[in-house]
Formats: C-alpha cells, structure tokens, sequence
C-alpha cells in the first residue's frame, strides 16, 4: 500500500463518455462529493444530469478532449472508441490518463490485443490477423473444425464485427470481410465468464469473485449473470489468476473487465479485456462490499481498493429495448419488481427506447446460489418494456 489517504480529496475527474457507466461512476462517488466533467456529443447523455459539467464534443475530436483535460486533473473513458493519440500525448505532458493511452491502443485494436496475449504467454483461442480481406480463405485453412470466428480488428462492440461463419462460405466467397480481421479457432460449447480486476496507482491488483453467463438453452441468448459461478473452487482460481496475469501485464492502474471462456477439455481462455467497468460487473453495485464504479472512483483518486467480496450471491439482467420498440417507455411490471426483496432497478435516463438498447439493469441477490438462479429466472420474465 502506498496511497497517501485522503479525504476528502480535491480532484477533479473527466470522464470521456457520458454513457451509463459515466452515471453510474458519478453515482457512486456520491458520498465522497466528487467533482465530474463529462466529454459527451449529446447533452442528453445518462450522465449529464449528475456530471458538474457537461463538455459537448465528440469522443474522437482532439479538442474536446485537450478541453476536458485542462479542467480535470485526472482522465478516464467509459468506451474504448475514442482518441487514443491525443491521450497519448497528455500523457507525454504530465496528465493522468487512467488505464493508459498505451493499454487503450492495445485494447482497440483486437489484432494488438491478440499480440499482447501470445507476447505475455496469456491463454487465447488460436489467431490468424488477416489484413487483407481477399486473403481470408487462405488464413482459414490452418484452421481446424467446420467453422472459424472472424472479428473485424477496430470498431466492434456488443458482438457487432463479429461473425462465426462457416469456412465453406469464406472459400465461396459468400461471407467477406469488410476490413482487417483476426480469424480465431470457434471453441464449440464454451462456458463463459468474466473476472473484474481492479490495478490501483501503486501497483496493487485485486480480482472480484468469478461471473457467469447464463444463455438461455433455447435461444443460446445471455439471459443473466451472476456470481459467484457455479463451479469449483480450482477453476474459479484459475481464472482469477489468469485474468490477474493479464492485466499485470497491461501495466497500468485501471478497472477492469476481462472475458474469459472454458473450453469443454477446461481451458481457460481470455477472450478479450474491456478497459472499463463492465456490464457484467453491474451486480457488484448491490452485492460486493466495494462496487466496480466505487473501485475505479478509488482507483482515479489514489485511495485504497476496497474489499472484492461478495455481500451476497448476486445476479445482473439487462434491461432492453424489445423488438419493435421505440420513443416513449416504461417498465411493464414496475410494481412486481419493486415489491420483491432483494431486487433493484437501475434506469439509464434514456430519452428513447430502440430494439436491443440498454436501457437498464436488475440486480437480483439471494442467500443462496440455488434461490438465485431460481429468483432471477423468474425476474427475467418482467424484466420488459411497454
Ligand atoms: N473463439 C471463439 N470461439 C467461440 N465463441 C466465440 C469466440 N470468439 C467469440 N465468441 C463468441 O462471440 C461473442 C462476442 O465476441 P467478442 O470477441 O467478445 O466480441 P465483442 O467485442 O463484440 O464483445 C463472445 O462472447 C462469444 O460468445
Ligand atoms: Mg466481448
């Protein structure tokens, strides 16, 4: 330990991004008093409510950013598409930039950040980075299996720029890719997690509890998530420690969220690592001692991590726009969710509904991890719209 412990502390933070997760980390440091500025191309934005002050502008634009920075004395982005280069160099100026400009370039690019993994001897599914789009029937050949995932290098989110396709329709042509790639081996039947790790500015690395999805069998959609897994004490420490690793390696204090799949012979493998709080780690906000917003806010101000333990065993279930759905919304069973103990609604403040929007979340908690999965497969029926 080697922060210099105080509060309260006379920092001012900018967050690049004025999403969910920008209001959620000004919503957790509420009872520290601490002063925002957010970087945001519309002041309609879930944060611009609770932000001190709302920068417009947009998140690639040097400006804006160079702006954002001259009134904060620490920076940090609730998305990975935004300048990195300008970050860069308010680094090379003496500004904090947290995680780093270095850790959000490699993050950026899928094909630095499979690099990155193969450099520090991480676990991943095998990879070919494909440049050139026209050669991509080539890359599949060393493939094994019928089918391959191929993940557009830039700009990908929320599975969109990545296809599992198979590697007949790549030699026939039928399925291209619009840009750089990286090709990876499609593990059949994985199981998925993620481990939430938090590196404070001292060099101190800690990992919450191991979260699981749960896809729903028949539409193999993630239904909810919860922690902690439902699995052995040895996995669950070796994914922690795999996921520890990874971001020891990044080199950089931040939060974040590292994605992981256990292939069917048990390996563990990093898919990828969000440099952010995460929407698998939304649960920690009722169910661990320390949020993953409260962690970064202590990160970003030097204070010591908190605890990582759990309160109880927790589940997430996103809230989003169903299909046909647009302008006005509500909750349709507000006053079911709201006389359940143990369950919490959190509201984005989107002025809009779309199909597939996040629009919220539910935080479901339970003695057991029996009663949670039992309670959360039936919240997840009322977790819709009208
Ligand atoms: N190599 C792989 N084998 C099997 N499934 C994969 C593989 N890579 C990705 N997937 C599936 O695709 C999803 C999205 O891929 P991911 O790389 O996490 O992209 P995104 O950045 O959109 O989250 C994963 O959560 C997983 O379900
Ligand atoms: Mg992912």
């Amino acid at each position: 330990m080697n922060s210099n412990v105080k509060l309260p502390v006379d920092i001012r933070i900018g967050v690049i991004g004025g999403g969910q997760l920008g209001k959620m980390l000004i919503e957790a440091s509420r009872p520290w008093n601490i002063q925002y500025s957010v970087l945001e191309n519309d002041l309609n934005c879930p944060a611009a409510a609770l932000a001190n002050h709302v920068i417009l502008g947009g998140l690639k634009d040097a400006e804006s950013i160079q702006k954002l920075a001259a009134e904060c004395d620490v920076l940090t982005y609730e998305i990975e598409h935004i300048n990195s280069r300008v970050l860069m160099e308010l680094e090379e100026s003496g500004k904090t930039v947290i995680p780093s400009a270095r850790t959000l370039q490699i993050i950026q690019d899928k094909g630095l950040q499979k690099h990155f993994y193969q450099k520090h001897a991480i676990p991943t599914a095998d990879f070919v980075i494909c440049d050139n789009p026209a050669g991509l029937a080539e890359a599949v050949k060393s493939f094994g299996g019928d089918k391959v995932v191929v993940k557009q290098r830039m700009g990908g989110y929320d599975g969109k720029g990545v296809d599992i396709v198979t590697k007949s329709d790549i030699q026939t042509g039928l399925f291209q890719s619009p840009g750089p790639c990286v090709v990876e081996y499609f593990h059949e039947n994985i199981t998925e997690y993620s481990v939430i790790v938090a590196a404070d500015q001292f060099g101190n690395v800690v990992t919450y509890p191991l979260i699981e999805m749960y896809f729903n069998p028949q539409s193999n959609l993630v239904e909810f998530l919860f922690s902690p897994a439902e699995t052995t004490p040895d996995l669950e420490a070796e994914c922690r420690n795999v996921a520890m690793h990874a971001v020891r390696e990044l080199k950089s204090p931040g939060l974040f969220a590292v994605e992981l799949f256990v292939t069917q012979s048990a390996e563990v493998l990093v898919n990828e690592i969000a440099p952010r709080p995460h929407n698998s780690g939304h649960h920690t906000i009722e169910g661990s001692y320390t949020s993953q917003f409260e962690q970064l806010n202590r990160i970003l101000l030097g204070l010591p991590l908190g605890n990582t333990e759990m309160i109880q065993p927790s589940a997430m279930i996103n809230l989003v726009g169903g299909e046909g759905q647009t302008g006005a919304y509500k909750l349709k069973y507000a006053e079911k969710l709201l006389s359940e103990p143990g369950v919490y609604v959190h509201l984005y403040n989107k002025s809009e509904i779309r199909p597939q929007r996040k629009m919220g979340h539910i935080t479901v908690m339970a003695e057991t991890l029996q009663e949670l999965l039992d309670k959360a497969g039936k919240i997840r029926d009322w977790a819709v719209f009208e």
